[in-house]
């Protein structure tokens, strides 16, 4: 056995939603370095054509679909013109998501329903659409984005760690239920990450700020750099018998 190509990618097509910014960017810029063409969606289209134009300038090919993953007929979209243009659907990384701080007793039912909607049917649509794809060219690698708040409880945020926790089981089904189309599904839950995402929620709030570093014990927020090994790892010949997991990447916060 020869290990030097175990994370090698070249020639395959990955999706990354939530792609024009923040983690999915930083996840589609190092999976065009692994060899990968990507395709570059989300909903603002001045973001995804340049994380796209970025990605080209790598020497890869590289698609911007506009899309925005609460629309079922637009995720069908995304998948077929992939499969046209680029002839397969190799990775799908469900990274589009977002929340805001509420507490419960003052969520109304449409904020709880748009949060789940945003962060966990839309990981199902996804899957379905590629998943069915998947199956037919019988392999495939689906990477879905949790959060530790899918793990560890966050006040003001119980719609968006329901649907991390929902993300985190279904991957395992979901692993389970395509094992024989040899088609791999795991998760990564990061901590707290330094993007425009977490920047919302930190705003303005210093005591909240230090509280979440205070629990940090490698001592600093994470990048969306630090996701991006685990992704390539998570995508590549590497965990080729990986399936059903999710890896942590939290600078040590929810092993304290
Ligand atoms: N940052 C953290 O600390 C952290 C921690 C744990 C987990 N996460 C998870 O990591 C993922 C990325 O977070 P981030 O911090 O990088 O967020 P971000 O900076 O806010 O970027 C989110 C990306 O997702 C896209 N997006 C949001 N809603 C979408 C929709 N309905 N349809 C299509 N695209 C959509 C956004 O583009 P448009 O708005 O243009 O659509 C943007 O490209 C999320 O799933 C988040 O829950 C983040």
């Amino acid at each position: 056995m020869n290990y030097s190509h175990i994370f090698q990618l070249e020639g395959r097509v990955a999706i990354v939603t939530g792609s024009g910014r923040g983690i999915g960017k930083a996840i589609a810029l190092g999976l065009a370095d692994a060899g990968c063409d990507i395709v570059v969606a989300a909903r603002t289209e001045a973001e995804i054509k340049a994380t796209s134009s970025e990605i080209e300038g790598k020497g890869r090919r590289s698609l911007a679909i506009p899309t925005d993953v609460r629309q079922s007929e637009q995720i069908a979209t995304l998948i077929r013109r992939t499969e046209n243009e680029l002839g397969k659907v190799d990775i799908l990384v469900n990274n589009a998501g977002g929340s805001f701080a509420v507490s419960t007793l003052d969520m109304n039912e449409g904020g709880w329903d748009a949060i789940l909607r945003e962060n966990l049917k839309s990981v199902f649509l996804c899957c379905k659409e590629a998943g069915g794809i998947m199956k037919k060219q019988g392999c495939g690698c689906i990477i879905n984005i949790a959060s530790i708040a899918g793990i560890r409880s966050y006040s003001f945020n119980a719609a968006y760690g329901a649907a991390k926790a929902g993300i985190i089981n279904f991957t395992k089904t979901l692993a389970v239920d395509l094992a024989p189309y040899h088609i791999r599904v795991n998760a990564i839950a990061p901590g707290f990450i330094e993007t425009e995402g977490l920047s919302k929620l930190l705003e303005g709030d210093n005591e909240f700020r230090s509280s979440i570093m205070r629990r940090i014990p490698y001592g600093k927020l994470g990048r969306p750099d630090d996701i991006v090994g685990a992704v390539i790892y998570l995508s590549s010949d590497a965990s080729e018998y990986v399936t059903g997991q999710t890896i942590v990447i939290d600078g040590g916060m929810t092993s304290i």
